[in-house]
């Protein structure tokens, strides 16, 4: 795994945007990989202030997710597919019929995760954005999960439940479950950055570098990743830089 330090967030964004924006360059019709959360934020808005300076243009791009919440959907300002649109795709030129995520209101939850997969398989993810969760997960990917998972329907961790909470009137408002890609549609793409900044980041990113490689921490197997790079600041990278 390449490992770049930068000295705070807007330099963690502005390095991702690197590798953003060459992906988005080469392949007119990449498949971006996205990510939710506070973490890529920054990336984000690197990727819109560019789109409106140098007219860099997603017309042909597609979006995958990696997760949405259950029983939220669009008509809900705290689900996913509501986030990207009000960070992103409502300030870039991408086509939104080009955006893809799961359906979290999908009445049938075994065939909404069966149609995501069939997605994946034939929409391959030219490059993943990861945060990663306190706890080592990746997507809502919490520990214990298997590597070889696909697309699922997942119990949220309680320290998940407790650190989303931030985003929620009150912490009861946060659902419990979640549907999110599996560690294997993860694995599937070609190119994986993930950031990470902040102290109460800096154990998981150990356990992301140097950690064994085992299902507790689901972000190690990304170790195993031909083409992984973290890019994470000074305060996530405490525990790695002193080891
Ligand atoms: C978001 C996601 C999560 C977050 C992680 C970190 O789509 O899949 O794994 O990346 O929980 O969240 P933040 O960035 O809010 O610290």
């Amino acid at each position: 795994m390449k490992v770049v330090i930068t000295k705070d967030y807007n330099e963690m964004s502005a390095k991702a945007f690197e590798i953003m924006k060459e992906v988005v360059t080469a392949n007119p019709c990449a498949v971006l990989g996205l990510a939710t959360g506070s973490t890529p934020i920054g990336l984000y808005k690197e990727m819109i202030r560019d789109h409106k300076e140098n007219g860099t243009s997603y017309k042909s791009i597609r979006a995958v997710n990696l997760d949405e919440y259950k029983g939220l959907d669009i008509t809900s300002d705290q689900s996913y597919v509501y986030f990207m649109r009000e960070n992103l795709f409502n300030h870039i030129d991408i086509d939104l019929a080009n955006t893809h995520i799961e359906n979290g209101k999908a009445e049938d939850a075994e065939a909404e995760c069966a149609r995501y997969n069939a997605f994946l398989a034939n929409n391959v993810q030219d490059i993943q954005v990861l945060g990663i969760g306190s706890n080592g997960h990746i997507a809502f990917n919490e520990p214990g999960t298997s590597f070889d998972s696909v697309t699922h329907i997942v119990d949220l961790a309680e320290s998940t439940i407790k650190d989303n909470s931030r985003l929620f009137k009150s912490i009861d408002e946060v659902p419990r479950q979640a549907f999110t890609m599996g560690l294997k549609n993860i694995m599937d793409a070609k190119k994986i950055i993930v950031l990470a900044n902040g102290e109460n980041k800096a154990k998981a990113v150990f356990g992301l570098v140097k950690g064994e490689i085992t299902e507790n921490v689901p972000a190690s197997i990304l170790q195993n990743h031909p083409d992984c790079t973290l890019i994470c600041d000074e305060a996530a990278a405490k525990l790695i830089a002193e080891a």
